[in-house]
């Protein structure tokens, strides 16, 4: 039975045969995705990270901005500010992405380059009605393939969960520049709370960075109720913690993951292989998710 698998999959899913795809167990991987299409699409949800999983990692060798980099934009904060955010991201990056270092070890320290860096914004007093002209004038790119993922998803009315530590009113942005701001989109994400004339003053609810996402999961995932009823989730993500996104689904069946591993390859290959059950290496588009989604769905 496990040959005739392979065979279909080869055959329907010749994505999942390119050299940039990595699979622990590929046998679990095509069984999963066989009980997600006997299932259908009433029964599916999709959640995904947003920086570096829905968008790019890079574009003509440069970097494309994460939703808090392109806060870095004059009409918004000054040199002084771009300065220190870039000195802590330096600092705190490699940090984040250090695969000598257990999730524990880095959560404090993530904390506190999140809060250093919502400080930082609060004191530029940025303004509302600036967030669209900074997306517009910044270099945001989704990744290739952006639109079939998020139309296909539209159209079948699977719900589509972002989860992101990102800041939610820039993503809220990218993606409606991008007409894919569908009405299955939800978006769990840190929210700037302005004030009556339109100033940042703080950052709304519990803050979201890169390793507490079970606790997000938990606190609001789990109550949105388009997401209920749905027990097979697809999961897409470019960071270890992105896979607690779907610890707030209870009674769930079948989930299949999917991890973009797209910068220190080698070094983090084998932690990603263990973890998820796909793994992209250096692939800046949808192709895979898209070929998946188009077969259970
Ligand atoms: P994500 O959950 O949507 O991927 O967003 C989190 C990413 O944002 C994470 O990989 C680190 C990145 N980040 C920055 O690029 N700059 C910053 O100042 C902060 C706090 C995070
Ligand atoms: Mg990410």
């Amino acid at each position: 039975v496990l040959a005739i698998w392979h065979q279909l999959t080869k055959t329907e899913i010749p994505e999942l045969a390119k050299c940039s795809v990595l699979m622990r167990e590929r046998s679990r991987v095509e069984e999963t995705i066989h009980a997600m299409q006997r299932a259908g699409a009433g029964n599916l949800q999709v959640i995904s990270d947003f920086d570096m999983t829905l968008t790019r990692f890079a574009h003509n060798g440069k970097r494309v901005p994460t939703t808090h980099n392109i806060l870095d934009n004059r009409l918004l904060i000054n040199e002084d500010c771009t300065k220190k955010i870039r000195a802590l991201l330096n600092t705190y990056y490699p940090i984040e992405i250090d695969p000598s270092r257990s999730a524990e070890e880095k959560l404090p320290l993530m904390v506190e380059w999140w809060t250093k860096v919502h400080e930082l914004l609060i004191e530029q007093r940025i303004r509302k009605d600036m967030l669209a002209q900074a997306v517009k004038e910044s270099s945001a790119m989704l990744r290739d393939g952006y639109k079939v993922f998020f139309d296909h998803l539209a159209e079948q009315r699977i719900p589509l969960l972002i989860f992101s530590a990102g800041v939610g009113d820039v993503l809220e942005e990218v993606i409606q520049q991008n007409h894919v701001f569908h009405p299955n989109v939800h978006i769990i994400s840190n929210y700037m709370d302005f004030d009556q004339t339109g100033v940042l003053r703080a950052f709304k609810g519990q803050l979201i960075h890169t390793f507490n996402k079970r606790e997000g999961a938990l606190s609001h995932a789990a109550g949105l109720t388009e997401l209920q009823g749905r027990p097979n989730v697809l999961l897409l993500g470019d960071s270890l913690g992105d896979l607690t996104m779907a610890d707030g689904v209870s009674e769930h069946e079948n989930i299949l993951t999917i991890g973009f591993l797209n910068d220190q390859v080698e070094e983090r290959k084998e932690s990603y292989i263990n973890s998820f059950d796909i793994v992209l290496v250096k692939d800046e588009t949808m192709d895979v998710p898209n070929a998946v989604l188009r077969h259970i769905t």
